[in-house]
């Protein structure tokens, strides 16, 4: 894990299976399974269980992120995913901001109850010989990153933080000197997040953590790992085909060939011709005649 120094985001319902494994050819080193319920795991929702299992699938080092805020069920979610020994790596969102998550008591709802947040840490701990992870936010309302730290330091490997508040949601920029801050405090792994959209940006922060999570912009430009990792930038269309080679849901197919093709000239017509086909062969059809258009990008 220490090598591990680029990491994907996990990012709910688009970094499926295909996305990570192409995230992984492009240069990143570790990936997450986004946002599992602990709770639909434990209590046998077959497509969340789907979701775990098809991690067998994927080469490399791998995470599974979990949220839930109930410890008997995280108990019992950590001792499931432990058994199956596919991943390496188990971690708690502690930073999703989404209104039916906070409002469950999941998520960055933790941040308000830092006691509850370290008893869940040390819970999956305590049950599993898998890495730990968290992933947190710099607060809830305000800045407490280093009361965050200090709660959950003991039980973990691995501490991510995304530069924002909660309540920002998304508005304003990545504090990255509170993470700088973080990382002097702690001999824990430190990775930092937020707001990474180039190989510049890669370049700024590197030194000051342990590693970097990119999520946002890997959607728009997969590529960022490969220009960042080995200074070369990868083709949009052979990107493309390769999302259509692996992805074998349509919804996940059509929005993340939206957001791939996104920027490019005619991107406008393209789209909207994406949102309108309803058959999967015909949406894998189009997407091959659209890398073949895209080419010379
Ligand atoms: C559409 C979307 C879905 C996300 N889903 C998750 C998630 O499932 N788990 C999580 O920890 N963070 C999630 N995030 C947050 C990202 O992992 C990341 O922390 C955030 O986008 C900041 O990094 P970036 O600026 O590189 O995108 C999501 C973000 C977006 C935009």
């Amino acid at each position: 894990m220490v090598k591990a120094k680029l990491m994907l985001a996990p990012l709910s319902e688009l970094t499926t299976l295909s996305f990570r494994i192409i995230a992984k050819e492009l240069g990143a080193d570790l990936t997450f399974v986004p946002l599992v319920s602990s709770f639909a795991l434990v209590y046998g929702n077959d497509k969340t269980r789907e979701l775990v299992f098809e991690g067998k699938k994927e080469p490399g080092l791998k995470g599974i992120q979990i949220f839930g805020n109930n410890q008997e069920i995280i108990k019992k979610a950590v001792q499931f995913i432990d058994e199956l020994n596919i991943y390496d790596i188990i971690d708690l969102n502690a930073g999703c901001p989404s209104r039916k998550i906070v409002d469950s008591g999941s998520g960055s709802a933790l941040l308000k109850d830092l006691r509850l947040l370290r008893t869940l840490v040390r819970t999956i701990r305590e049950n599993t010989k898998l890495k730990v992870s968290v992933k947190v936010r710099l607060g809830y309302y305000k800045n407490n990153i280093e009361e965050v730290v200090k709660a959950v330091e003991p039980f973990v490997d691995m501490i991510i933080i995304h530069g924002r508040v909660a309540k920002q949601g998304y508005s304003g920029k990545s504090d990255w000197d509170s993470i700088f801050r973080a990382k002097e405090l702690t001999n824990k792994i430190v990775v930092g997040n937020g707001d990474i959209w180039s190989r510049e940006d890669y370049f700024k922060v590197k030194d000051k953590v342990d590693a970097v999570m990119i999520g946002r912009a890997a959607l728009r430009n997969p590529g960022i790992f490969s220009e960042i990792k080995y200074d070369k930038k990868a083709s949009k269309s052979t990107i493309l085909l390769r999302l259509v080679e692996l992805e074998q849901d349509i919804n996940a197919l059509k929005k993340l060939s939206l957001f791939l093709i996104s920027g490019l000239k005619n991107s406008k017509e393209f789209k909207r011709k994406i949102t309108l086909i309803k058959d999967y062969d015909e949406l894998k059809d189009y997407l091959i005649f659209l890398a073949n258009e895209i080419k010379p990008e």
